[in-house]
């Protein structure tokens, strides 16, 4: 059976970009696949977090994951921080990635600019951190929207150079980025992806009905004159986002979608967006809220999940301590 892995920062609370450009998607390749999904927690301190919330929202984040599909018994889902693996692989790549690689990342170089008080060396060398959560469990598919890209690139270079070294440790693995979701923009600013640090363009998975009909009602459409629902990404980014997503959450093709909208302006088309994103939403965040309130079922997943990560991936870890010329203990 192939190998999948993919993992989510509980820094903020999980949107329609996380939901389309990859939680989606790992729950419709669920079944055939060996998984493994995650919540990285240590990524998010590379950022200051409030440690209460952060707790809070990486159980949230679980208990989202299992609402979205993601079945339990059959896939591993567990906490980044429970197994240690991952940060003592993280050390290992640290030794083999490049001070100018690690430069030329885009994440980084944004981060950097927008967190000017607090450029630390965890910000610096998290794509090492990322490639270990990734290599330990030797994936086929890494599913991620395009943001990611670039982080599973600079792994595939990581394990390229690692098995040059000392023979095949790592298996090299390839990027799986959906057709459809792959770059939710923002419904305010449609140039810049969704993302939760732009909230009134943001639609959260637990949001109310309401406030979600109420930023797609206000979603920026475009300034051109000709008020027709058609596909034109450069001239009407945010006609084109609008689309993206109906067609992500129905399944609709763009021309089934510009057929559907034909003669009807954009005040009919934001709010057939909001109601199909409204009704996709609202079972998983019934669900969600019932599952918070058994926190014993949670925990008994976490802690499973824990131990089957964990034996994974330390058989990659001794392999590569074997490799570099650990003693054995
Ligand atoms: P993160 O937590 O920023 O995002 C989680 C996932 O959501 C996708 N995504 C989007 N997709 C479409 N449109 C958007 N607007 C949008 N915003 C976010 C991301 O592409 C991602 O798939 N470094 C990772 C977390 C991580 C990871 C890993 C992922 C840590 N280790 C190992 C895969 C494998 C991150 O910060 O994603």
């Amino acid at each position: 059976k192939k190998v999948l892995l993919s993992g989510i920062q509980p820094s903020g609370e999980l949107h329609l970009g996380n939901y389309l450009g990859a939680i989606k998607n790992w729950a419709e390749l669920s079944d055939q696949f060996d998984c493994y999904w995650f919540m990285a927690d240590l990524h998010t301190i590379t950022v200051r977090q409030d440690p209460a919330a952060l707790r809070k929202r990486t159980l949230a984040q679980i208990a989202t994951y299992i609402a979205c599909g993601l079945d339990p018994e059959k896939n591993t889902i567990f906490v980044q921080s429970h197994v240690s693996a991952h940060a003592e692989l993280g050390w290992v790549l640290d030794c083999y990635t490049m001070f100018g690689e690690l430069s030329r990342m885009t994440q980084f170089k944004d981060k950097s600019a927008r967190n000017a008080d607090n450029i630390n060396a965890g910000l610096f060398t998290y794509p090492c951190l990322m490639a270990a959560d990734i290599l330990l469990y030797q994936p086929d598919f890494v599913p991620v929207g395009e943001d990611q890209k670039q982080h599973v690139e600079i792994c595939r270079d990581i394990a390229n150079r690692f098995n040059h070294l000392y023979g095949e440790v790592f298996k090299v693995p390839e990027p799986y980025i959906p057709k459809t979701g792959a770059r939710v923009m923002s419904l305010n600013a449609p140039e810049s992806k969704m993302s939760k640090s732009m909230p009134d363009g943001c639609v959260f998975l637990l949001e109310k009905p309401e406030d979600i009909m109420r930023k797609f009602k206000r979603a920026v459409t475009d300034s051109d004159t000709e008020r027709c629902v058609r596909l034109d990404r450069e001239n009407k980014p945010g006609v084109a986002n609008l689309m993206g997503i109906y067609s992500a959450v129905t399944g609709k093709s763009f021309e089934a979608i510009e057929a559907e909208f034909e003669g009807k302006g954009y005040g009919v088309l934001k709010p057939a967006v909001g109601e199909a994103v409204v009704e996709t939403l609202r079972p998983i965040r019934e669900e969600t809220e019932r599952l918070l309130a058994d926190k014993a079922y949670l925990e008994s997943v976490y802690r499973a999940g824990a131990e089957r990560a964990s034996r994974a991936a330390e058989k990659t870890l001794r392999k590569v301590y074997k490799k570099v010329g650990f003693l054995p203990r």
